[in-house]
């Protein structure tokens, strides 16, 4: 199966952390990118935000000044959906909420044409419930991108009952065309990683809520001595406590509130109070001009 062509135009909507990593990525792999947010400025600022990671990489002598130029020129902000007509792929990185996503695209599906492929990135919500009730579900595939997206290769490539074989086959050669490693998967709560990952997040939540350890020393333990590349709390940070708790809650319900998966009311907390991690400034650390410092 073919990639998508370089050239073609890929639609990303939400201009969040994900969102402007994929757009970036796909920006760079040659293809024309529209970025659409519902938040006032958020596509432009994105679209600004991405221009200056290239200046940066051009500045470390990671990307090609005559690469940069053009690829920065391939991003677009655009103000309505209707503007997003002429996409080949649209990728969805809005808010981890099943509603929403169906919502948008049912209104995505009155405007592109048939042939575009239609994409979520979401972390856990079930790639067939966000699929049914399209007038063309078979054309609605998880193309799963993982935080921060132009580091991270892996892209798990989700179907749902209801996905083409051949639409997972286009999205899998893409994502191998913009320099990942794609894993097919069937929607399953979770999907793969998200799946394993919840007992690591959630061991560690309770670890910390009976006082076994503070939430430096834990991350150390872990990032140091048991090998990952980032320790859980700081790890959630980078995430967003809102998505992370969203992805818990959504992979409970879908196991029938089995206990493995029960959110934690600590994070929970996080959420109500805005700590959401390093967008928000803080999370289990705060973020500010110098190196994140744990809260007390
Ligand atoms: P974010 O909160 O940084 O950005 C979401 C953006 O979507 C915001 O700018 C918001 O204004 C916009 N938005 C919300 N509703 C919208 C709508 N109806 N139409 C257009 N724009 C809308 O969130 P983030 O972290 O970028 O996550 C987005 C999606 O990606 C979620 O589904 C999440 O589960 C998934 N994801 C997140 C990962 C992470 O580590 N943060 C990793 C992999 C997937």
């Amino acid at each position: 199966m073919r990639a998508l062509a370089k050239g073609s135009v890929v639609a990303v909507i939400g201009g969040g952390a994900m969102g402007r990593g994929i757009a970036q990525v796909a920006a760079s792999s040659g293809h024309e990118v529209r970025i659409f947010d519902t938040r006032p400025d958020a596509a432009a600022d994105a679209v600004d935000a991405i221009g200056k990671v290239f200046a940066t990489l051009v500045g470390k002598g990671r990307m090609d000044a005559a690469q940069a130029g053009p690829a920065r020129e391939r991003l677009r902000a655009v103000a309505s959906l209707a503007e997003l007509k002429d996409a080949a792929l649209a990728v969805e990185a809005i808010v981890e909420n099943l509603e929403a996503k169906r919502r948008l695209f049912a209104e995505l599906e009155g405007i592109v044409d048939a042939g575009c492929i239609l994409a979520t990135n979401t972390s856990s919500i079930s790639v067939t419930a966000i699929a049914a009730g399209l007038r063309h579900p078979e054309r609605l595939v998880g193309m799963h991108f993982f935080n921060p997206v132009p580091l991270m290769a892996l892209v798990e490539v989700v179907s749902g009952l209801a996905t083409d074989r051949e639409v997972a086959a286009t999205v899998y050669a893409t994502a191998q065309d913009w320099g990942k490693d794609p894993v097919h998967a069937k929607s399953s709560p979770g999907f793969i990683v998200n799946r394993v990952a919840r007992p690591f997040y959630a061991e560690a939540l309770r670890l910390l809520q009976e006082n076994a350890a503070d939430a430096p020393t834990l991350d150390a333990v872990m990032r140091d001595c048991g090998g990952f590349r980032m320790g859980p709390f700081e790890l959630m940070d980078l995430i967003g406590h809102d998505v992370n708790f969203s992805v818990t809650q959504s992979v409970h319900a879908a196991y029938f509130g089995d206990q493995r998966f029960t959110p934690s009311v600590l994070q929970q907390e996080m959420v109500n109070a805005g700590f959401l991690g390093r967008k928000s400034g803080r999370g289990f650390y705060r973020y500010g001009e110098d190196a994140p410092q744990a809260v007390a």
